[in-house]
């Protein structure tokens, strides 16, 4: 059986750019669109239109230049947000309007202070709304990881009803269990009337830092859109990472899930945002993080010398990293110390090689790694070479 498309719905430049410290300006926001494009992401969340002038006319650049994705820009269940949106993305090839309001009870009760019922026919005027301005309209139920199934299941179907295409589902407060979360993905597909014309979105926070495992959750439960952000940017732990999700379809290809990802430009892609975000990425970072593919410890660096996928999930190269790295600490064996020198062009006896290693742990309990250089001063001090 062929896989099933996993629509990837990149939010680093709207959720992602909610973090203080990270704000972009039109320009950027503008490189990082077309990058976001060259790696094959399906939807780009633009901005906030009404936000202020500067998201607006970033929304609006970013819709006139983007040729292949479809553009969105987020509004509140607001008429004027909607309205602003609209003609943010006028100029866009495939415009989306990402309209909603909060579900929960505790959005309902103390956010918005009103009632279900409300809740439902403001749900209901915004999307017929935004559906007036474009075809693509996404309804998101804000904080639907907290919010009683059945009550969603009725937000949906009156959605659907009102013309939205999309129908996201966010975990806004990173709270859900991975099985918690299949689980209501998979309510709702077997429960919503008309949730064969639509597709169903993840939109997951990574509070508790489940965000991915709860994406992939929803995917395997029937959501065909994962939003998400590079590096998992966002608002207090983050979003789910894009190159997080992507690879793990991609490394579990029986699950039948793909993506239209170009995975070798995930490194450079990170390595942009961090950049211009002023975001260091983690070096222990699943996949993009500085040490995600170096190996450190003795046991670990025999194996991979011996079998890269001893300890090798997937290869650097796929996600445009160089290659792995043996890094040499004092928890390094012989075969780690034997290897690096083989690299820098010295090949020892047994003997040579014990009397290096003898003085290579010296030296790696004084300092934190060995270098290439220390290991040229080490064979020259022992006299291991004439
Ligand atoms: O986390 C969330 O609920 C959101 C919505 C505005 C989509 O970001
Ligand atoms: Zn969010």
């Amino acid at each position: 059986m062929a896989s099933q498309k996993i629509q990837i719905f990149d939010t680093t430049l709207r959720d992602g750019e909610q973090v203080p410290g990270c704000k972009l300006n039109r320009d950027e926001k503008l490189v990082i669109a077309k990058q976001l494009e060259l790696l094959g992401v399906d939807v780009i969340e633009a901005g906030f239109p009404v936000s202020s002038p500067g998201d607006f006319e970033a929304v609006q650049a970013i819709a006139a230049q983007t040729r292949e994705a479809t553009v969105c820009g987020l509004s509140r269940a607001v008429e004027n947000d909607i309205r602003v949106a609209a003609e943010a993305l006028k100029l866009a090839r495939y415009p989306r309007i990402h309209t909603g309001i909060g579900t929960s009870e505790m959005h309902i009760r103390y956010k918005l202070c009103t009632t279900p019922e409300d809740v439902m026919a403001r749900a209901v005027a915004a999307v017929k709304l935004a559906k007036s301005f474009v075809e693509d309209v996404e309804f998101y139920a804000e904080d639907a990881g907290r919010t009683d199934n059945v009550f969603l299941a009725r937000m949906c179907e009156a959605a659907i009803r009102a013309g939205a295409t999309v129908l996201n589902i966010p975990d806004t407060t990173g709270y859900c269990l991975p099985q918690e979360y299949g689980a209501k993905i998979k309510y709702l597909a077997e429960n919503v009337t008309g949730i064969h014309n639509v597709t169903l979105s993840t939109h997951c926070h990574n509070d508790l830092g489940m965000a991915t495992a709860n994406s992939i959750a929803g995917a395997i439960n029937g959501a065909r859109q994962i939003e998400c952000t590079i590096n998992g940017v966002g608002e207090r732990a983050g979003n789910t990472a894009l190159e997080e999700v992507v690879m793990v379809l991609r490394q579990h290809p029986y699950l039948q899930l793909a993506t239209g990802i170009v995975t070798p430009l995930l490194a450079e892609t990170s390595a942009m945002v961090a950049h211009l975000m002023s975001m260091p990425v983690q070096a222990n970072k699943a996949v993009v993080g500085a040490n995600a593919f170096s190996h450190s410890s003795g046991i670990h660096q025999d194996g991979v010398i011996k079998h890269r996928e001893t300890y090798e999930i997937m290869n650097p190269r796929d996600v445009g990293m160089a290659d792995s790295s043996i890094v040499l600490t004092a928890r390094s064996g012989r075969a780690a110390l034997a290897y690096r020198l083989q690299k820098i062009g010295y090949d020892f006896d047994r003997q040579s090689l014990n009397k290096a290693y003898a003085s290579f742990l010296q030296l790696a309990d004084r300092q934190k790694e060995v270098v290439d250089h220390d290991l040229h001063a080490l064979v020259e001090q022992e006299q291991l070479i004439n």
